[in-house]
């Protein structure tokens, strides 16, 4: 269902202060010294280096927000929170955070992309900007890691022998497959920069014999062999429709007889009047790559359609499409 606005969540919305408070606070990371305890502005200001008097006031400003609770003099962090925003916790999103700061100047720029229809960034960041792409790999591995797991279960793969996870980052999707079907033999295809994470990750599981790291773009030539499956989770929405449907037939290419291609990404909805939240998300792409949009599952259909796969379904809601390749 589209969210209906009420008018406090439209202000609060056309108020982004709140937003770029939070980010800053990230950014300057006030909440790891205080897992030591109760600081006082002049205290925290010297373990950050920040100025003690503008720190205060964002110190306050955070109180207010909830993000952080002040006892006289001294702040301290909110403990349900502190394990998503402390550093050394296991739990630290904070990367993420992160990257959304670092997009604050193109987002600035969303007027202007609109109205002209012209990118302001080249290609995506893990070809434009590799460190920053190797953080945005490693924040999307631990995204990754709490869903592949309950994908694995829910695809059966258990009558095929190999699978290719095209894009496969830090691995996330090879792992769980390979996790919960043993026999099954994985070749990860990423760019090099790329595979540097996916090694460390594969490593630390113990799979580097059952997952073969292969570098190369897939935009170019054919992928590396036929395999029973051809995955890709989250690469479509990088690309434009012309590279999509190139890429899709090449998937076709590498896919044996009898096996299957499934696709996940975030779909825009078929429903005319209802999108999804995916729409929200291809403004992100919008603003942070130079040709990433969202896609219509309709659109996926058509571009699988036209290579050849069959029996094309829906096995997730705007989410995974699958679809087999006749013996
Ligand atoms: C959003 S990440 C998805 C990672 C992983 N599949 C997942 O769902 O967590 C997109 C991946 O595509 C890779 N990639 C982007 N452009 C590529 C290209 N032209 N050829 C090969 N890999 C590419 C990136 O390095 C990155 O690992």
């Amino acid at each position: 269902m589209a969210s209906e606005v009420s008018v406090p969540s439209l202000f609060q919305m056309g108020y982004y202060w709140e937003a770029k408070i939070f980010l800053t606070s990230v950014k300057l990371d006030v909440y790891t010294p205080l897992a030591e305890g109760a600081k006082s502005a002049a205290q925290l200001a010297e373990k950050i280096k920040a100025d003690p008097d503008a720190l205060a006031r964002l110190l306050d400003a955070l109180v207010t927000i909830g993000l952080l609770k002040r006892e006289g003099d001294a702040y301290k962090n909110v403990p349900q929170l502190a394990e998503f925003l402390v550093k050394t916790s296991r739990f630290y999103m904070g990367e993420l955070m992160l990257l959304q700061d670092a997009e604050w100047d193109n987002w600035g720029k969303l007027e202007k992309i609109v109205r002209t229809g012209q990118p302001t960034v080249k290609d995506n960041i893990f070809i434009s900007r590799p460190e920053l792409g190797a953080t945005v790999s490693r924040v999307l591995h631990r995204m990754a890691k709490r869903v592949a797991p309950a994908l694995a279960e829910k695809i059966d793969l258990s009558s095929y022998k190999t699978l290719i996870d095209v894009g496969g980052g830090g691995g996330a999707f090879s792992i769980a497959f390979a996790q919960r079907y043993p026999h099954l033999k994985i070749t990860l295809f990423d760019l090099p920069q790329t595979l540097k994470i996916s090694r460390e990750n594969i490593e630390r599981e113990n799979l580097s014999d059952r997952i073969d790291l292969v570098a190369g773009n897939f935009n170019t030539g054919q992928l590396p062999g036929t395999y029973d499956v051809a995955f890709a989770s989250d690469i479509l929405h990088y690309q434009t429709e012309d590279e999509n449907a190139a890429l899709v037939q090449r998937f076709y290419d590498a896919t044996a007889a009898g096996g299957v291609l499934i696709l996940k990404d975030m779909f825009i909805g078929d429903d005319k009047n209802e999108p999804g939240w995916n729409a929200v998300f291809s403004i992100h792409m919008m603003v942070y790559s130079e040709k990433g949009r969202c896609f219509k599952a309709r659109k996926i259909r058509e571009w699988m359609r036209k290579a050849g796969f069959d029996n094309i379904v829906e096995i997730e809601k705007n989410t995974i499409l699958a679809g087999t390749k006749g013996i």
